[in-house]
């Protein structure tokens, strides 16, 4: 089967450094996969290559076969490939609801022209509450970001990124700063989502605890390139990746 997602050679350089450096990879439908390394080691940067936010300094990101090196991120975004960033990226006045809903109604503009307005208006409402649902926030609807938990925050953010409907999702460190059952909670989510609703999914995460529970497969970068990749038993037992990287 073609890869879902595909990276030829991709490089991006600032200045002298590399930060991703000729990364070829090959991603399945369905898999969810990890990826670990240092700080600075270029996983951010990969993310930010794939999402179009960063272009390449050379090589190629192909999607179910397009070439998507080129394009804007709003564009990948509409081929599929969803992202939470490592940085909490909602409207902090809006409320939980509302957050979710701009996105939903962005994308229902886009297939939804011939509906009445009316139609398409219950659609959206619809639509925001059964992903307020998958993520669990129902009640928490008409709280204001601000005022929500670093956790809770993470999984709005999910919500506004499955509101577009990704078939690939990128996830850099959605449990940072979480305690160890926030912690849980979005591991069981992500999860469901891979399994229950088929959304292939490129982690990024730094507690080993959660990367060796969870993964079909884990790759180990260190100053942008790849050292390792396999699946988890495979990537314990590395003597590079132990060096590197886990310690002793
Ligand atoms: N916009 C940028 N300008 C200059 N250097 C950058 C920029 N973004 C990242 N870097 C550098 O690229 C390297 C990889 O960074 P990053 O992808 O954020 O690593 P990671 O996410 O694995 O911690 C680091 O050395 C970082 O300092
Ligand atoms: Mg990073």
């Amino acid at each position: 089967m073609e890869p879902i997602l595909q990276t030829q050679n991709l490089t991006k350089s600032f200045g002298h450094l590399m930060a991703v450096n000729r990364v070829s990879l090959d991603f399945k439908e369905g898999e969810l996969t990890s990826i670990i390394g240092p700080n600075g080691a270029g996983k951010t940067t990969l993310f930010n290559l794939i999402s179009g936010k960063t272009k390449a300094s050379a090589g190629k990101i192909r999607f179910k076969g397009d070439d998507i090196t080129k394009l804007a991120p709003y564009e990948i975004v509409r081929k599929g490939i969803g992202r939470i960033f490592q940085i909490t990226n909602l409207f902090p006045e809006l409320t939980v609801y509302e957050n979710v809903r701009v996105p939903v109604l962005a994308r229902k503009r886009e297939t939804s022209r011939l509906l009445s307005l009316d139609r398409s208006l219950r659609d959206v409402n619809e639509e925001t509450s059964r992903i307020l649902g998958l993520i669990g926030l129902s009640e928490k609807s008409d709280i204001t970001c601000n005022a929500l938990s670093h956790g809770d925050q993470r999984l709005v953010e999910t919500g506004v990124a499955l509101a577009l409907e990704p078939v690939l999702l990128l996830l850099d460190e959605p449990t940072g700063g979480m305690g160890p059952e926030e912690t849980d909670e979005m591991v069981k989510f992500v999860r469901g989502l891979n399994e229950n609703r088929n959304i292939t999914i490129i982690l990024v995460e730094h507690d080993m605890r959660v990367v060796f529970s969870i993964s079909d497969r884990i790759i180990v970068m260190h100053s942008g390139g790849v050292i390792a990749d396999g699946k988890p038993d495979e990537i314990q037992a590395d003597e590079r990746v132990k060096e590197a990287y886990l310690g002793r």
